[in-house]
């Protein structure tokens, strides 16, 4: 059985009382659900601790926490980093990695996102790997060789027992924060060939869970979730509402 996730990504908003807020709202909105879907939230690094600690106020069921990146290095003269084993000491357990708002504004590599990739693991955090492609990519018939190759570059020497804490999440630089997302089809079609590129790179790979993000609304996460290579789903605008990331929960 592969895990199933669904992920807010906070993106660059929130404050100290919206995360409290939210955290009332989230929790006794999840009443119910699978407990095998895992839940997570990455506001901006600043405010995990304070989501942390008002998720845990709120008695109901568990939701974890995460950033949304990671320094490549571990420690020393990096102004502004934040390192991978901060976020453990302070009891995340998801790092987003390589979104493509990271490789387009800070120019992340595929070469670095790799590093990022394994201080994560290192430091006991799950990273979750977005890979995907541009319209172009996608119009000029790129897009699986596209997401292959950040898949091989991003995810080289994982250690093999670490597999398990390892997420991909496609997201199609097209669909994000546009409103069109892909179809159930177009995203089935590119999560099966992932799954193939994964199980290529190593036989452990092939229960890594492959994730959907892109425009994900509670109208059409269903649909999206019920396809056999879709494991959940990472999810911008809609996240910012809890009651709306609560019904893309629901569907996962
Ligand atoms: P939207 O859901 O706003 O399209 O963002 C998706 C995303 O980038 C999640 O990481």
């Amino acid at each position: 059985m592969r895990r199933r996730l669904i992920a807010a990504n906070w993106k660059l908003n929130g404050t100290g009382a919206f995360a409290a807020e939210y955290a009332a709202e989230l929790v006794p909105a999840l009443e119910g659900l699978d407990p095998a879907v895992e839940v997570a939230v990455m506001p901006p690094a600043i405010l995990l601790p304070a989501l942390r600690e008002s998720l845990n106020e709120s008695s109901g069921r568990r939701v974890m926490v995460g950033v949304q990146d990671v320094s490549a290095w571990e420690a020393g003269a990096y102004t502004g980093e934040v390192a991978a084993s901060m976020v453990a000491d302070q009891h995340g357990s998801f790092a987003i990695i390589g979104h493509s708002e990271r490789r387009q504004y800070w120019s992340e590599s595929d070469g670095r996102i790799n590093a990022k990739v394994l201080q994560a693991l290192s430091a006991g955090l799950d990273p979750i790997l977005c890979v995907g492609e541009t319209e172009a990519e996608r119009e000029a018939g790129d897009t699986e060789a596209v997401v292959a190759r950040q898949i091989r570059e991003a995810l080289a020497d994982v250690p093999e027992s670490d597999w398990r804490h390892v997420c991909v999440a496609y997201e199609p630089v097209w669909a994000i924060g546009t409103g069109k997302s892909a179809t159930a089809e177009q995203a089935q079609a590119v999560h099966a060939h992932i799954r193939g590129v994964l199980g290529e790179l190593d036989p452990a790979a092939t229960e890594t869970p492959v994730i959907y993000g892109g425009s994900v609304k509670p109208e059409t996460a269903g649909e999206l979730f019920a396809q056999p290579d879709i494991d959940g789903g990472l999810i911008g605008g809609a996240s910012l509402n809890a009651a709306d990331f609560a019904a893309i929960c629901r569907a996962g």
